[in-house]
């Protein structure tokens, strides 16, 4: 397997994802024996935005594989603040490291990257967009607590709307046979249309619920998230919708002793701590897999050392992106890509109609 980037985990061919999947399992049974696998190798963190989990696991995992890392945290600090542009930053940045780990507040600064890098981009996350890695996490955790990725009811519950964790995982697990999602949210923050459809495209079930005490009695899997304080457009909107989904011990009596209470983390007040100690909270568990996910990721990314060329692209259409969060906003010179559905054209960065 030869992976370039990782941009969105439905850019892989479903043998990839599986091999990814079979690897992490393979590595957590003794991840000691793979401590050498990238000695001599470098990882950049270009991290734009804050992080503990995503950034700390990552560098986790390298160093278990026995590499080595660069990067920052705080692009206050970098040359973005005399304002250098991605394009920069990330092709100086891809002369030092043999792979690009970057998280942005904007939707495609992934993909945007991988234009002008020298080296592998893996996405960690790019505003309210996608969040690839997050999802090899929860399929691992998956794998590992339910036995199964197809055949399930997966209840998401939060926010379906700004949650990049979600978008990446309904759009992955899908793919899977005889899924059934139900969408736990207020109406405010359901789950983006482009992804509802993606689903039903994909042969799996949609349902809605605005209540967690109606939905949990059918779920398998319940994935709770955050209210995306940071992605709202005023501080009386967020008032408005955090708090109103929060599940405690109490509403877990009616659910099925087979249940998995997954969460990306951070958690702020949706899952109450008396939780923590059921059996059927995955949560932190998940942490773990998360490493041996990114290990598997980083081995096989890394595996040939040969240095890919950066890509010379054209624009495929004269169109402007109108999301205001979208990575052409800010990185004007950036073609301007876009692919064709039968509801018109779709923005290639983050996926929002024209
Ligand atoms: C998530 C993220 O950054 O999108 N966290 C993570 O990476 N584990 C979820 C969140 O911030 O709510």
């Amino acid at each position: 397997m030869h992976l370039r980037d990782l941009i969105d985990l439905v850019d892989l061919r479903p043998s990839e994802l599986t091999d990814i999947l079979r690897f992490a399992g393979e590595i957590s049974q003794n991840p000691s024996y793979y401590r050498g696998s990238c000695q001599h190798k470098i990882m950049a963190t270009l991290f734009y935005e804050p992080s503990t989990r995503t950034k700390m696991s990552f560098q986790a995992a390298m160093l278990r594989l026995g590499g080595k890392l660069i990067g920052f945290d705080d692009p206050g600090n970098t040359s973005v603040k005399k304002g250098e542009s991605l394009k920069d930053t990330v092709r100086v940045t891809s002369n030092y490291a043999d792979v690009l780990v970057i998280r942005s507040p904007w939707e495609g600064a992934a993909l945007a990257a991988s234009f002008y890098t020298r080296c592998p981009v893996i996405n960690a996350g790019d505003g309210g967009h996608l969040h690839p890695t997050q999802t090899l996490t929860d399929l691992t955790t998956l794998n590992y607590t339910v036995g199964r990725l197809e055949n399930l009811t997966v209840g998401l519950c939060g926010d379906n709307k700004n949650g990049r964790t979600v978008h990446s995982l309904v759009r992955t697990l899908s793919r899977y046979k005889n899924n059934r999602f139900v969408l736990i949210s207020t109406p405010q923050l359901t789950l983006p249309q482009y992804l509802q459809d993606e689903i039903t495209a994909n042969g799996c079930i949609v349902e809605f619920s605005e209540s967690l005490e109606d939905a949990l009695p059918t779920l398998d899997v319940l994935y709770m998230t955050r209210i995306q304080k940071e992605r709202f457009a005023s501080p009386e909107e967020y008032e408005r919708q955090k708090g109103v989904f929060v599940l405690d011990a109490a509403k877990l009596a009616i659910a099925k002793p087979g249940l998995r209470i997954l969460h990306p983390l951070p958690r702020v007040d949706e899952i109450t701590v008396d939780v923590d100690e059921d059996s059927r909270a995955a949560y932190f568990a998940q942490t773990e897999y998360g490493l041996y996910a990114r290990m598997a990721l980083i081995q096989r990314i890394t595996e040939h050392s040969d240095r890919c060329v950066t890509k010379t692209l054209a624009s495929t259409h004269d169109a402007q992106c109108l999301n205001p969060r979208c990575i052409t906003q800010n990185e004007v010179y950036l073609p301007h890509l876009f692919y064709e559905t039968a509801a018109g054209l779709v923005c290639r960065y983050c996926d929002h109609g024209v």
